[in-house]
């Protein structure tokens, strides 16, 4: 009998591309999606540990799931509760302690082996049915290894559709050791797919309809994998730049392709020029500073000044005018004065942002910072905060007004809310509402841009001329 999977994902777009590959590798053993956890036969959690807040979550979701749990065994039927991501990584041993009811916790890197490790928690489970005990006494699954094998050499190929906009890994980990954050150990180190494995994959998702394809990574500009076995077997490796006009090339299907996320220190100028260059290549990037101070970047260990990045997006305009720019910030980093929060706000307002995340700084357990005693009053991060999303706001409430009226390339992805009504991106990743067939689905389209919702765009299909470029921003 078919058995059902819930999986619920918290945090960034690689967690979202983790959940459909765990849900691929599920999918023989018979286990198909349901959007209800309550009736679930399994439940995966694939969890966040970047903020305090985000692993929080993580907790109180489990308790709601094991009283679910707890009702589907006094029916006579059970579910299995999985922990995967990131917070299994950093916390796995002591969430298996906390709540024994948990029967599988997994790290990023060993979802391959989710077959194998169903199969033990199933055991375990039916023996103590058989023995008469109801409840878990700590036969749990732990699996938080980095393997040396990768787990994309055991994947089965991507198998549920992702739809029209589809998310790709190509890299993944990170070596930069910045003091705030606990990728590095929650995602170990740098590591990048072979290009081959990587096109496959493209034309896979494609062949399911993918028309736009965003190629994932914690730092996805220090992409670095081994180039195609033909045409350069030689072990050598290539760069991100000669991986997308490889894509644009070999999997033309793909009509627009994105990446993140990047860091300042790679964004190197074969990458700006493909922005030039690559009609795919959409002009839109995320390329976070955290902040505008050079002393706290220092603090931060970012390896880069505010003038470096500044530099990078002047580059950038130049290759391609109107490229849209996202970012991340970090208000109260410890030792951040007003001095330091005053040059963040320069420096926003000296590049312009189409939109941006902004974040309190949450000291992270084992990362550097968390040990620096200088940290910021609560009250001061909390008007920081409040400070910088006003501004990024206004930035982003600007930067869709200079749409309104124009005509842009809208790819349609899915149906909207309303009857008769499609949802689209914009080549900036706005989100644009238009009246339209559901089989233009798939397709790009002109829409003229005739309403501002407050993140979205609404518009008609325009009959008119093809799309212009949006007008040129002030380059810092
Ligand atoms: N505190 C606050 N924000 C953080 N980020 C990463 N670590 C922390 C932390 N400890 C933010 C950074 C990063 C984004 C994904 O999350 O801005 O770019
Ligand atoms: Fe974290 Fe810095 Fe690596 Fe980004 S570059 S994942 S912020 S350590």
């Amino acid at each position: 009998m078919a058995k059902k999977l819930f999986i619920k994902t918290y945090g960034c777009q690689m967690n979202v591309y983790d959940s459909a590959r765990m849900a691929d590798v599920l999918a023989p053993l018979g286990y198909g999606p349901t959007d209800n956890a309550s009736e679930a036969d399994m439940v995966i959690l694939n969890t966040c540990h970047i903020r305090e807040k985000a692993s929080e979550k993580t907790f109180s979701e489990l308790g709601r799931l094991r009283q679910d749990q707890a009702r589907r065994q006094a029916e006579g039927s059970d579910m299995i509760i999985a922990v995967a991501g990131c917070v299994a990584q950093a916390e796995g041993a002591e969430i298996m302690a906390r709540m024994p009811e948990i029967d599988i916790v997994l790290g990023p890197q060993t979802y391959h082996r989710l077959p194998e490790m169903v199969a033990r928690a199933t055991r375990a489970r039916d023996q103590r049915r058989g023995r008469g005990i109801a409840k878990h006494h700590g036969a749990g699954v732990l699996d938080t290894d980095f393997p040396a094998e990768s787990k994309f050499d055991h994947l089965p190929e991507a198998m549920g559709s992702q739809g029209v906009s589809a998310f790709l890994a190509i890299q993944e980990g990170c070596d930069k050791f910045c003091t705030f954050c606990v990728v590095p150990y929650t995602r170990g180190a740098e590591f990048s797919r072979p290009v081959d494995q990587i096109v496959a994959e493209a034309r896979k998702l494609s062949a399911q309809g993918a028309r736009e394809v965003t190629l994932l990574g914690q730092n996805v500009n220090a992409y670095h994998g081994a180039a195609p076995s033909r045409s350069n077997g030689d072990g050598s490796s290539w760069n991100l730049a000669r991986l997308v006009r490889h894509l644009a090339e070999k999997v033309p299907e793909l009509r627009r392709i994105r990446y993140t996320t990047s860091h300042p220190r790679d964004m190197d100028d074969n990458l700006i020029a493909a922005h030039r260059d690559v009609p795919a290549l959409m002009p839109f990037l995320h390329l976070p500073v955290q902040s505008g101070s050079d002393r706290i970047l220092a603090e931060m260990n970012r390896q880069h000044t505010a003038d470096h990045y500044r530099r990078i997006i002047g580059k950038l305009r130049e290759a391609c005018p109107d490229i849209a720019l996202s970012s991340d910030f970090i208000v109260g980093f410890p030792g951040e004065t007003e001095a330091d929060f005053k040059a963040t706000l320069r420096l926003i307002e000296d590049i312009g942002f189409a939109q941006s995340f902004s974040f309190k700084y949450s000291p992270r357990p084992g990362t550097p910072a968390a040990n620096i005693e200088a940290q910021v009053p609560v009250d001061v991060m909390d008007a920081r905060l409040q400070e910088v999303q006003a501004l990024l706001e206004r930035q982003l409430i600007d930067f869709n007004r200079a749409t309104l009226g124009r005509t842009v390339p809208v790819l349609l992805e899915r149906l909207g809310r309303d009857p008769g009504q499609l949802v689209g991106k914009s080549p900036y990743l706005q989100a644009v509402h238009v009246t339209a067939p559901e089989h233009h689905i798939g397709e790009i389209v002109d829409v003229e841009i005739t309403t501002l919702g407050h993140y979205t765009l609404g518009g008609v299909l325009a009959a008119g001329p093809a799309a212009l470029p949006l007008p040129e921003r002030a380059i810092a």
